[in-house]
């Protein structure tokens, strides 16, 4: 016989993060489990240490707890401080260049881009500046972010869209879309678990025009990467990610300080 254990400890609020529930794999919360023999009977073992060893002897499935962010952006003083330390960043630079290379090389005037975690609008900018027959959208959970982005694209604002929504949420692609090509730089990893990365990759895919492409940069947690492994991907976990997701073709393009570029199709 099986029954379930209650795998929901890690759907509480995190420090920094706004929605608790809603996070993803938290629906997934029941593991099944085998009975233990009722048959075997614990000969010696006074009934309330018998209850503590059916307890431990369990085969916990709990994933592990998500990484706790050491900052809130979504408040106006962590946002500032990220927007003035951005620049400082090795590697930033470039990659956000390569991704722009790219999105002039994928996209046609007329085209929708939409952007995950868009942060006081750099790589947008670069863009919208590059390409002037595109339309795009700014995903971010931060008002604070989009009050930062909205000054800085204001000469393209006819062509940009500001949401406010956090890619942790369940729904948070519903009614979007569809878009031919989907950016993100330095963002993933703010689901705060890897675990959690196919899932909003197949989401991803989701809102993704036939044929469209996907540019996803993060941090790498490979030999001179980041060190955290919960929280980082090795270059290899982010292809194998984007290929559970259900891409076509999935390329890497650049690597550039601790970021590492890939591109995604849809078929
Ligand atoms: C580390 S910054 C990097 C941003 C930017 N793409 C760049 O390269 O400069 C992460 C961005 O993701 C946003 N963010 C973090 N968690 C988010 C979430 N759950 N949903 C949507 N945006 C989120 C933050 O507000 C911030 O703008």
């Amino acid at each position: 016989m099986l029954h379930a254990v209650r795998a929901d400890r890690n759907c509480a609020p995190d420090i920094g993060g706004g929605e608790s529930t809603d996070r993803p794999g938290c629906s997934r919360g029941a593991a099944r489990v085998p009975d233990r023999d009722p048959r075997v009977r614990q000969e010696g073992v006074p009934r309330t240490r018998r209850a503590r060893v059916r307890r431990s002897s369990r085969v916990s499935t709990t994933p592990p707890p998500d990484v706790p962010s050491p900052v809130d952006l979504r408040t106006t003083s962590d946002a500032r401080a990220w927007e003035a330390s951005a620049a400082q960043r090795p590697g930033r630079d470039e990659m956000l260049d390569r991704i722009t290379e790219e999105a002039a090389r994928l996209t046609a005037p007329g085209d929708r881009i939409l952007e995950l975690g868009s942060d006081p609008g750099f790589l947008a900018r670069r863009i919208l500046e590059r390409l002037p027959g595109v339309q795009y959208t700014a995903l971010d959970f931060s008002p604070a972010m989009h009050e930062l982005a909205r000054a800085r694209l204001q000469e393209w604002s006819q062509r940009v869209r500001f949401l406010e929504r956090s890619f942790r949420s369940a729904g948070w692609s519903d009614e979007l879309g569809p878009f031919e090509l989907v950016v993100t730089n330095q963002a993933v990893h703010e689901l705060r678990h890897k675990r959690y990365a196919p899932e909003l990759h197949r989401q991803v895919l989701g809102v993704l025009a036939r044929g469209g492409s996907y540019l996803v940069s993060d941090h790498f947690s490979d030999p001179g990467g980041k060190d955290d492994t919960e929280l980082y991907m090795t270059r290899a976990e982010q292809q194998r990610a984007l290929q559970d997701a259900g891409f076509a073709s999935v390329e890497r393009l650049a690597v550039a300080g601790t970021l590492v570029l890939h591109r995604a199709r849809r078929a």
